[in-house]
């Protein structure tokens, strides 16, 4: 760890399943980026805090030897170098970001030899999770040759060097254009927040509290809303018993109308028409349900 360096880096994926939610996901985050000119370094310009963006599989690394504090990266990547690496040190997960679900998964070629997971031994594997296929052969009593390939797994039987693959997979689409389909999956995965395991001074570790708060409160709001209205004081506990929030609600009062009030509450999804159209029965009105764009509990 650069011990001179006073701006926090976040690694990224450069070009993948992951980077453009990645990215979105630091923005809302409130982080303004100028970008370098060869595109593989974003200046933070409004907090010290910068991203580099790099291949997914390097990220682990680059968390353990200090290079960057955070990084942004399927689970998957980090259970390989978990299970590869032993006792090394490895990259600690700080919280999943929901995106980028996915699978690793074994795939053969439609029509081929390979139809059950049985079939799978004595055959060739490609793969760039040598690890945590090496795992799940042997718990399932299997041996294979893995292949460890480090891009364009998925074209491997076509060229002659494997019988199946391993491969992560999310829409499915890059098994099909390859004419191969599922067999078994091996683990299922998500985009994460990880650290670096290295101690950090005060100030970088304040930075990452005030980043994963940031980063916390743009997740929880993603899919809130915020419920308005104005009632009569009278129906204000037949009102609350509908809110579908769990925090309560704001309630204030009117200028001029002591016997009406208005009502906040945040809900967790967006309030369904029959909801709105019980609150109006209960004498509700103008009723509005707001996006909420963010949150900091
Ligand atoms: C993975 C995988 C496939 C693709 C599958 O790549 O290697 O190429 O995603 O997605 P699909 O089922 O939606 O077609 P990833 O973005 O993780 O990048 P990398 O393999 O190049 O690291
Ligand atoms: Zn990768």
């Amino acid at each position: 760890m650069n011990d001179t360096r006073d701006r926090l880096r976040i690694a990224v994926q450069k070009s993948g399943r992951l980077s453009e939610a990645s990215l979105a996901l630091l923005r809302d985050a409130g982080l303004a980026f100028r970008t370098s000119r060869d595109r593989l370094f974003l200046y933070g310009e409004n907090m010290p805090v910068d991203v580099l963006l790099v291949r997914d599989d390097d990220i682990p690394g680059l968390l353990v030897e200090g290079s960057c504090e955070l990084g942004i990266v399927g689970r998957n990547v980090l259970d390989e170098q978990r299970l590869a690496g032993a006792d090394a040190p490895t990259a600690a997960t700080i919280q999943p970001l929901g995106f980028g679900a996915c699978r690793l998964a074994l795939a053969v070629p439609d029509g081929g030899a390979i139809a059950t997971i049985a079939d799978l031994d004595g055959s060739r594997i490609a793969t760039s999770y040598p690890a945590l296929l090496a795992d799940w052969l042997r718990a399932q009593g299997l041996r294979a040759d893995i292949v460890v390939l480090n891009g364009s797994v998925e074209i491997a039987p076509r060229l002659g060097k494997a019988d199946a693959i391993c491969d992560l997979v999310s829409s499915g689409a890059t098994l099909a254009a390859n004419q191969l389909h599922e067999l078994a999956t091996i683990l299922h995965s998500e985009a994460v927040l990880a650290r670096s395991p290295h101690a950090l001074g005060a100030v970088p570790t304040q930075l990452i509290e005030r980043l994963c708060a940031r980063i916390a409160g743009a997740l929880s709001g993603a899919g809130a809303r915020l419920l308005m209205l104005q009632a009569p004081r009278s129906a204000l506990a037949a009102i609350t018993q509908l809110l579908p929030g769990r925090e309560r609600p704001s309630v204030v009062g009117l200028d001029g109308y002591p016997d009406d009030i208005a009502v906040q509450a945040l809900c967790r999804t967006t309030p369904d028409w029959q909801q709105l159209e019980e609150l109006k029965r209960l004498g509700a009105r103008s009723v509005m349900v707001l996006n909420v764009e963010r949150m900091l509990a």
